[in-house]
């Protein structure tokens, strides 16, 4: 297939940027279509690593076009930044090859505060959200009072709807929330430098995206979060505020269904999650310890320690459900070494009654108590391993009944955190 979609199955950090960088050798383009800088997209190429938040992971392949698409929400601020880091390390040569759609918006300071000063206020009831503002821009789209990168078109419009937002903003966080006021003039300011920056980036994803498809090109989608994060089949109202599922790369970049995506799911081998939610599968103590350890479980984006949870099956067949998934990778299997039993969440009791698929109101998630299978774990390092036959034999087992309980079949299996600690059973685009 030529559109590939990859989208995180659990509740983000998947290893979704991995995969992404892998995948980015064998596409034309790569395309962010939802989220902002909430998302932290971590590769390590030739030793190094570096977090992508807003531009695609396919910016450390040279001559790649990346795309962000109207369905994102993106700090100006913060974008220009990372493509200065970029810069920097030698990638993202040729500014023609990034986009940015007109129709994507901006996510401004006063989100940022307007995010901080609720979570802050709402103490025990918080989402636990990265305080980007994401939220609060979002809901700005849909109120239609946000501001779109095409308004930098005309910078004195651009600057007096700016200016009216701002004094609206700061009425709403000194009065209701009882937070700081932004300062307008300096906003202003930082905004009218960014936007000579700007201007040559902006370009309409819908139009350039059918061409490209049209023409026979390679498009990766990348998603980021994760399916338990979205707005609509998340675990509401523990989740981020866009649709994260791989339908929304449709309207996240502007072209239809009827180019069918091969969906990839990214998954890792246990399961995290970062902020408040119900988590059914999640353990605490010194094994949960050591597993995150061992497996640098601390946000990329925040610092956080990430929650740690076996394999939850039941939540990888309802993503599998929502997103059609043609595959899955899964990562960080590595990490697992050294682990035995290792647990897989077959089932949840809530209320004495038994689930073997996600209930429909995912708020008895708070009471799920998870049931577990459990498999032989394995002891040598499947590190340098490339090829199925190199994994322990009990590694192998664990990823076959993965594939048969979810129903998907397995296409990759991360065996570390270098570009090439991949085994490749199928590839979307050449499958
Ligand atoms: P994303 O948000 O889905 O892109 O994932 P993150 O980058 O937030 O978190 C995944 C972390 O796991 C990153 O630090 C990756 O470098 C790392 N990672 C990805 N795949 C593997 C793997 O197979 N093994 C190990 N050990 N680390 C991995
Ligand atoms: P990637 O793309 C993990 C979580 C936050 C919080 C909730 C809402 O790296 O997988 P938000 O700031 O979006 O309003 O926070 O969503 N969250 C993520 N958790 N990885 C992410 O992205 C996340 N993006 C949002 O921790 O619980
Ligand atoms: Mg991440």
């Amino acid at each position: 297939m030529n559109t590939v979609a990859v989208v995180g199955t659990q509740w983000g950090d998947e290893g979704k940027g991995k995969i992404v960088d892998m995948l980015a050798a064998d596409a034309d383009v790569v395309v962010r279509f939802q989220g902002g800088n909430n998302a932290a997209h971590t590769l390590v190429v030739d030793g190094r690593r570096y977090v992508l938040r807003l531009v695609p992971a396919g910016a450390l392949h040279p001559g790649k076009a990346c795309v962000v698409g109207n369905g994102t929400v993106v700090n100006p601020i913060a974008l220009l930044g990372e493509i200065d880091d970029l810069k920097k390390n030698g990638f993202l040569k040729e500014p023609e090859l990034f986009r940015l759609s007109y129709d994507a918006h901006m996510v401004m300071p006063y989100h940022i505060a307007i995010d901080r000063a609720r979570e802050a206020r709402a103490g025990k009831r918080a989402i636990g959200t990265t305080g980007f503002g994401i939220g609060p821009a979002y809901e700005d789209k849909m109120a239609r009072v946000g501001l779109r990168f095409e308004e930098l078109l005309d910078q004195t419009a651009f600057i007096e709807r700016l200016r009216r937002n701002i004094s609206e903003k700061n009425a709403y966080l000194k009065s209701v929330l009882k937070a700081k006021p932004v300062k307008a003039d300096e906003i202003v300011e930082a905004m009218k430098k960014a936007r000579r920056r700007l201007l040559p980036y902006l370009c309409d994803s819908g139009a350039y995206l059918s061409d490209t498809i049209a023409a026979g090109k390679r498009v990766l989608f990348e998603g980021a979060h994760g399916t338990m994060l979205d707005i609509d089949h998340g675990t509401y109202p523990y989740v981020t505020s866009s649709n994260c599922i791989a339908s929304a790369a449709y309207d996240g970049v502007g072209i239809g269904p009827s180019n069918q995506l091969a969906v990839l799911g990214i998954s890792k081998g246990y399961t995290t999650r970062v902020g408040a939610g119900p988590f059914p599968s999640e353990f605490t103590g010194q094994l949960a310890d050591s597993l995150r350890e061992e497996g640098g479980e601390f946000g990329s984006a925040t610092g956080r320690p990430r929650r740690i949870g076996w394999f939850d099956a039941v939540q990888a067949r309802y993503a599998a459900r929502v997103n059609g998934l043609w595959g899955i990778a899964l990562t960080k299997l590595d990490v697992l070494t050294g682990l035995d039993p290792i647990k897989i969440c077959v089932g949840y009791v809530v209320k004495g009654k038994r689930y073997d698929q996600m209930p429909a109101s995912h708020r008895m998630l708070l009471s799920a108590k998870p049931i577990y299978e459990e498999m032989p774990g394995w002891r040598e390092s499947p590190a340098n391993a490339r090829t199925l036959d190199e994994l322990p034999a009990a590694m192998r087992n664990y990823v076959d009944r993965v594939g048969e309980i979810v129903g998907v079949p397995i296409a990759m299996i991360g065996v570390g955190a270098g570009r090439d600690a991949t085994i490749v059973l199928r590839n979307p685009f050449t499958a």
